[in-house]
């Protein structure tokens, strides 16, 4: 495997809904590269194009002009690439992470992360021991056989990520994960997100609001208006 490969490319990415006179430019040309194991945050106000940039990423959202590159897999070049099969890139290649956990309600916290593993093949047995290790992991070790309705917000997210981290995903998205969380649970949760990401060199993009969350990330991308600004890029021309 080529070792300079990007986890993420985006060029000259943007996206539009709608048509005609109502049509709203969420994304705007937007191009970078993001490396295995980066830490990148998202801010910018509501509105600004955080969600669209993710879901166009993360194989939800047409990309209606320029390129996406996956671990080195084209998925869209002017649309989607013809042939793409965006449903196995997505359980193969990305773990998503929302504002509310979307757990499933009828499984238990062990349950809920071994569907992630069984999705992609995993034997039951390895995907409960993998499933008991992660959430360990996320301090959740006395919490497997709960359902979601008896956890804790904070303890209810550590579930999703580890649902969303189980298949080391070269690629995390995640939608403001700590915005139900007070600040305390908030930051626990984005330290251990952080941790297993890195354990994994997974690249993560986070979209937050709360600049309290960004600390150790290592690039900050600042939307506005569709448009995104890299403060890393910018310190480096001062
Ligand atoms: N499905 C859609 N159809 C039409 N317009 C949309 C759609 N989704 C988003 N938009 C518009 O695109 C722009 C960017 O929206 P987006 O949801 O990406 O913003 P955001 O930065 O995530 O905002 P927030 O912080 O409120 O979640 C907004 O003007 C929004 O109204
Ligand atoms: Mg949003």
């Amino acid at each position: 495997m080529d070792k300079t490969m990007h986890a993420i490319e985006v060029e000259n990415l943007t996206k539009i809904y709608g048509k005609g006179e109502t049509a709203v430019t969420a994304i705007a040309d937007a191009t970078f590269q993001v490396k295995p194991g980066e830490l990148v945050a998202i801010l910018g106000p509501s509105g600004s194009g955080k969600t669209t940039l993710l879901t166009s990423i993360g194989l939800i959202n047409e990309p209606t002009h320029g390129k996406v590159v996956i671990d080195g897999t084209t998925v869209a070049d002017e649309g989607w690439l013809p042939g793409i099969d965006l449903k196995r890139l997505r359980r193969e290649k990305l773990g998503f992470i929302f504002q509310h956990h979307n757990l499933i309600p009828f499984l238990t916290a062990l349950e809920n992360v071994m569907v992630a593993l069984e999705i992609n093949n995993l034997p039951k047995n390895e995907a409960k021991n993998r499933a008991t290790e992660l959430l360990a992991a996320l301090n959740l070790g006395h919490r497997l056989t709960n359902y979601p309705m008896a956890l804790s917000g904070g303890e209810a997210q550590r579930v999703a990520i580890a649902r969303a981290l189980a298949n080391k995903p070269k690629v995390i998205l995640a939608d403001e994960p700590t915005a139900a969380l007070d600040t305390v649970n908030g930051k626990n949760v984005m330290a251990l997100l952080k941790k297993l990401a890195v354990g994994n060199n997974s690249a993560i993009l986070v979209v937050t609001h709360d600049h309290r969350m960004v600390e150790g990330f290592d690039r900050i991308f600042h939307v506005s208006d569709g448009r995104i600004a890299d403060e890393t890029n910018n310190l480096g021309e001062e």
